[in-house]
């Protein structure tokens, strides 16, 4: 067996289990359902620019909420939430308000679901989901942390940067975007308005793998 075959066969596996341990540990064990995923075209709502329903790992939250910890009056959006993961993650935290759009509104069901099913630790202010394509809906004008988790791509990605960069222009504030997966970085650093201030790379074996699943932390201007 050559080499490659069996690095390929060991990240496989170390992928596998860590899934499992999502599964079964951190989510079975607290009643919530964060770990499938789902694709989009099983909902009828496939389009090549929207990325199917894949959780940020729960590691990997809390590694980047010990870097980007609320500061007072921090309302956090989840751009593309999904099944509400990092909803339930920032709601254990003190954010003045937590909300989260996802188009699928079985998602977002979901996530709701999640939410309730975690209320007793639940830190945040109000909390909100909702339904509705990025490219159609308004950015709240109190949103300051902004997570995406390679949500979108191509011009969807283009569209709802317009509409976050229409926000800050009705409500300039300083707004923290933290992009985990950047696969549309360049579009982002092509606005001039992003500035770098943290950077860290995945728990992912292989260091390429790793830089790429990384997370990026900007500062819009
Ligand atoms: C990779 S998942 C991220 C889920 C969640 N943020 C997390 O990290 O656990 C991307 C999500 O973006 C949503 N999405 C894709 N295109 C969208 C669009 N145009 N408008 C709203 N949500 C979209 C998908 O339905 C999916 O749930």
């Amino acid at each position: 067996m050559d080499r490659a075959y069996v690095r390929y066969r060991a990240r496989r596996a170390y992928l596998a289990g860590r899934r499992t341990l999502g599964v079964v540990i951190l989510d079975r064990a607290t009643g919530l359902d964060t770990s499938r995923e789902m694709d989009l075209k099983n909902v009828g709502l496939a389009h090549p620019e929207r990325v199917r329903y894949e959780p940020t790992g729960w590691i990997d939250l809390l590694r980047t909420f010990r870097v980007c910890r609320p500061q007072p009056g921090d309302v956090l959006l989840d751009y593309g939430c999904g099944k509400g993961r990092v909803l339930v993650t920032a709601a254990r935290r003190d954010f003045a308000r937590v909300v989260g759009v996802d188009i699928s509104p079985d998602l977002c069901d979901v996530a709701r679901a999640n939410l309730q099913v975690d209320r007793s630790r639940r830190r945040c202010g109000a909390i909100e989901v909702v339904a509705a394509d990025v490219t159609e809906w308004d950015v709240p004008d109190d949103v300051t942390v902004v997570f995406m988790h390679n949500p979108f791509r191509g011009e969807v990605f283009d569209k709802a940067l317009a509409r976050l960069f229409a926000s800050l222009e009705r409500n300039p504030r300083r707004i923290r975007v933290i992009y985990r997966i950047p696969m549309e970085e360049q579009r982002l650093v092509a606005t001039n308005r992003a500035r770098l201030v943290h950077s860290f790379v995945g728990l992912r074996p292989g260091r390429t793998w790793s830089r790429k699943m990384g997370t990026r932390v900007y500062e819009l201007a």
